[in-house]
């Protein structure tokens, strides 16, 4: 499976932050064998993150996108939104189990607005942004993301078909 890691971050962007999370979500997307086909750091807005995002889906570039950042209450978190813009078909299990998972470590696990849907063949699933809040979701979500790309790139039928 083919993946690509979008680092929302303007201080990341500027080159005035190195960007943690995204290289903490290489490793563990490679250790799970899948394969890191684009990473790029993006400034914070709807319209850089929209535009990339339906890029990387229409030219099926990759199976799965991971962005981080974003996702909370600060006027410039905007990655939620950007992601809906494109997404076909919803996928709200995805960060209604990360919000799950991650409020039995911190109550702040519910300022994450992260979303998750489908545009044509590929899965877009929003991340927090530090590399804690990173490591911790994708822990949880990776085992069963797994299955989801597989039945949405038709190599294995539905689990009740199954
Ligand atoms: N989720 C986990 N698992 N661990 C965390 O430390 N931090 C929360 C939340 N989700 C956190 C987490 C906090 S403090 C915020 S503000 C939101 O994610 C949004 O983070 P973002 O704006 O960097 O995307």
């Amino acid at each position: 499976m083919r993946v690509a890691i979008l680092t929302l971050s303007d201080s990341g962007y500027t080159g005035q932050r190195e960007d943690k999370s995204g290289p903490v979500i290489r490793q563990m997307v490679e250790a799970a064998g899948y394969t890191v086909v684009h990473t790029e750091l993006l400034p914070d807005g709807i319209d850089p993150l929209r535009g990339v995002l339906s890029t990387l889906c229409d030219e099926d570039v990759c199976d799965l996108i991971l962005t981080t950042g974003g996702t909370g209450f600060s006027p410039s978190d905007v990655t939620p939104e950007a992601t809906m813009a494109v997404v076909e078909r919803p996928a709200p299990g995805i960060a209604e189990a990360m919000r799950y998972h991650s409020l039995q470590i911190t109550p702040r696990a519910m300022l994450s607005r992260a979303a998750a849907g489908i545009r044509k063949g590929t899965l877009i699933v929003n991340l927090p942004g530090s590399p804690k809040a990173v490591t911790e979701c994708l822990e949880y979500i990776l085992p069963s993301l797994a299955h989801g790309l597989e039945v949405l790139r038709g190599m294995t039928g539905n689990c009740a078909r199954t």
